[in-house]
Order: C-alpha cells, then structure tokens, then sequence
C-alpha cells in the first residue's frame, strides 16, 4: 500500500504521474497544486476520488511559499493520521522563466524566482515532512532536474540555452547531493535521486519536444521503483541511464 506525495499536479508530468498511479487502488496519492482555486478539473479525473475513499487527496501546496510548504504538510500529517508513511515524494513542480534570457542578459528577479521554486521548494518539503516524521525508513525522494542542469551537458551545448533555469537546476543537483547525505543520517535507507524527464510534450517542453509525457511518465516509474540504496544521490535520465554532472 504505498503512499505518494507529488507537486505540480494540475498538468504536464505532475498530472500524468498522478494519472498512471491512480490506476492502483493500492496507492495512496497527495497531489500537491499551486493554487487550489486554479482549474484542476484533469487532476480531479485523474485522480479518481472515490466516495469515502481516504488514498486520494487534492491538497494546495504552492512550493514558492514556506506558509503554504508548512500547511501542506499539516494536512498529510492530519489525513496520515500515524498510521501511514511517504514512501515516495516526486518534486515535479517546476518553473522555465524567460528560456530566451542568456547569461549576459539575465534579470536578477527572474533567477530568484526560479531558485525559490525549484531549489527552495523540494529543500522546504523534504525538510519539513521529514521533520514532521512523514517519511519512511526507506523513503525516496526523487527530484525533477534536467539536462540543463548538468555542468556537462549545458558545456557541449552551442548556443547554451535558458541560462535563469539552468542555474536553478544545477542548484536543485546540488542540494539533492547534500540531501542524499543529511537524509540517510536520519533514515539509513533512504534514497534521494535526481531525474531529468527528458524533453517532454508539456507546457514548458513545448509541441516541438520528441517525448510524448505518458512514455516519459512510464520511463520514471520504472526508474522510480528501480532504485536501490546504492544509488543515492545518483542523477539519472528517463531511460535509466546515468547522466553526467
Ligand atoms: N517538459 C520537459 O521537457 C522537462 C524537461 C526537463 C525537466 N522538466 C522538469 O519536470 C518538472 C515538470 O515539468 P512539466 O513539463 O510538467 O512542466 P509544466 O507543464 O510547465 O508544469 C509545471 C507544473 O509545476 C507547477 N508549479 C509551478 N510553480 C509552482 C509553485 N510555485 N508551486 C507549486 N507548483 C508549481 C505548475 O502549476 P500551475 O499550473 O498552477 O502553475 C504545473 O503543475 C519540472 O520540474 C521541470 O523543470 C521538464
């Protein structure tokens, strides 16, 4: 009966992730949205809330803000009520603000914005339901990052592209490394990975993407249910295969 906490859910990965482990009955899901108001009618059909069912849950959790982070975890901690723990937490919530902005042309509030979300936001959550005693013993926690996050990939590129998004990235590998270390001092089995989606048909991917997001989504639950305590603080592509720092 595993237990799943996602961010990012209203749409692109996030939503199809939802939507392919909503076929088991068995999982227990809590779907994380920036705002709770906003349309998410695909995630409500996604998800499959039944009558009386207490594994589905629709929660707002807007990663940019610590408030809300904090909130978002008081309702798991309510619903789980001590008698479950998360087995796996995705931090899928992302944003690529002004893609087009180049290193020399970067506006200092836009890379702010994309650091709170996508650094700040799984640092807080991890945190904060650790803390809290949500997670399992051998929890794992997979974070979204991309290729452009890896000083490898982004150095072979010619132009090199979303310089704002790249550098929230390459922040995101970072802070997994450290968290693969600081979690397994409190939980021995726990496992932290990083995962880059590939280029995905979504809204920030884009019509030209080469990846439809249902063999994306297929790909990362194979990955996700893969991993093994030896690859903690590894960074993988949607195919399995270790990417590059
Ligand atoms: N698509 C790709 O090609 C690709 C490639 C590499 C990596 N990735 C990574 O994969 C993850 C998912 O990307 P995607 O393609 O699904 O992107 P997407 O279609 O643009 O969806 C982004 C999701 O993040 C949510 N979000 C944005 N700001 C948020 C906030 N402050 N709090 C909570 N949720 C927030 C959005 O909610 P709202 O609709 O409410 O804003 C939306 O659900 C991201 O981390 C992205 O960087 C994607």
């Amino acid at each position: 009966m595993p237990t799943y906490v996602i961010t990012g859910t209203n749409r692109g990965i996030g939503l199809e992730l939802v939507r392919q482990l909503a076929q088991s009955p068995d999982n227990t899901i809590f779907a994380g949205v920036r705002d709770i108001n906003s349309d998410i009618g695909d995630l409500k059909k996604a998800i499959m809330i039944g009558s009386g069912d207490n594994t589905r849950h629709i929660i707002e959790c807007d990663v940019s803000s610590t408030d809300s982070i904090n909130t978002f975890i008081d309702v798991i901690e309510k619903r789980c009520s001590g008698e479950k723990k998360i087995d796996y937490l995705i931090n899928s919530a992302g944003v690529n603000i002004a893609s087009t902005h180049d290193s020399l042309s970067l506006i200092p509030e836009n890379v702010l914005k994309q650091v709170t979300i996508n650094v700040l936001g799984p640092a807080q959550l991890t945190a904060g339901l650790l803390k809290k005693g949500l997670l399992s013993d051998d929890v794992k926690v997979l974070n979204f990052t991309s290729g452009l996050g890896s000083m490898a990939r982004s150095a072979e590129q010619n132009p090199r592209k979303c310089a704002g998004y790249s550098i929230s990235k390459a922040g995101l590998n970072m802070l997994s490394v450290h968290q693969a270390g600081d979690l397994r001092k409190e939980l021995p089995r726990s496992v932290v990975a990083l995962l880059d989606p590939g280029w995905v048909k979504t809204r920030m991917g884009g019509n030209g993407a080469t990846l439809e997001v249902e063999d994306s989504v297929r790909d990362i639950l194979k990955v996700l249910h893969g991993l093994k305590e030896e690859d903690n603080g590894e960074f993988f592509h949607h195919s399995g295969d270790k990417v590059p720092w």
